[in-house]
């Protein structure tokens, strides 16, 4: 059974949480489907008992970082998982200097990772995304020899497919997942799950289904509207 991550990233208010929740309520399979609302809302999702994770953690774990949340924070409110190195954050936020002390901490304090990487428009076009791919998974996986690094997912986003209605091929998913699962068996003996994000929707769910390899997604837009995530979720296996 694939994984289905829901990244919420910053929408909603709190009456469309409740909204949202009153919609899924009961229609959920509770084991496979992690929601990553903004962190205001985490406990209304696990409140119902659903599987919730942050959209990141701060690098550390306490001190004096203005603006920052907590692990142990997030933790007390139940997240379970955590998103690190999304693009948006890499982009928008430096994060590619704290990839490896979120991951570390992250995995220090037992959380699952699902680690984000993907390679720009114009890397993919310059044939770099192989080179782009293993950079992140060893700088994110760096000195990390006590920490249990099962506890990882990696979840392939193409930056140029986010939010654009643009996947690739299925052919080209299918050799860039098995080069990811190949990499991180050869080089670190990590058999880890691999989930596809970028554009994942109702329009293009039938065609990723027929991608043998590939271990869950991670749905960004399309988990906005629950109905239609809920028809999302039915199709996927
Ligand atoms: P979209 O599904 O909106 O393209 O977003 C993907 C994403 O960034 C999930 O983390």
């Amino acid at each position: 059974m694939k994984l289905i991550c829901a990244n919420f990233k910053m929408n909603f208010l709190k009456e469309n949480i409740l909204n949202y929740l009153e919609n899924i309520h009961e229609k959920i399979n509770k084991d496979r489907v992690i929601f990553f609302p903004s962190n205001l809302y985490i406990s209304d999702f696990k409140k119902e008992n659903y599987l919730v994770g942050s959209q990141d953690i701060s690098f550390k774990e306490f001190g004096s970082l203005t603006g920052e949340t907590s692990i142990k924070q997030l933790k007390e409110l139940g997240i379970s998982y955590t998103l690190i190195g999304h693009s948006e954050r890499r982009k928008y936020f430096n994060d590619n200097r704290y990839i490896n002390a979120k991951v570390k901490l992250a995995l220090k304090n037992d959380l699952k990772v699902i680690l984000c990487i993907g390679e720009s428009l114009k890397e993919r076009d310059n044939n770099l995304t192989s080179l782009v791919l293993k950079k992140e998974i060893d700088e994110a996986l760096k000195n990390n020899n006590c920490f249990n690094l099962n506890n990882l997912i990696i979840a392939y986003e193409p930056i140029w497919s986010i939010g654009t209605s643009v996947i690739p091929d299925n052919k080209v998913i299918f050799k860039i997942v098995q080069e990811i699962k190949d990499y991180l068996k050869n080089k670190y003996d990590l058999n880890l799950k691999v989930l596809y994000g970028g554009s994942v929707n109702l329009e293009n769910i039938d065609k990723l289904e027929n991608i043998s390899n590939l271990d869950g997604y991670l749905i960004g837009g399309a988990s906005l509207q629950p109905e239609k995530f809920l028809d999302l979720i039915r199709i996927i296996k």
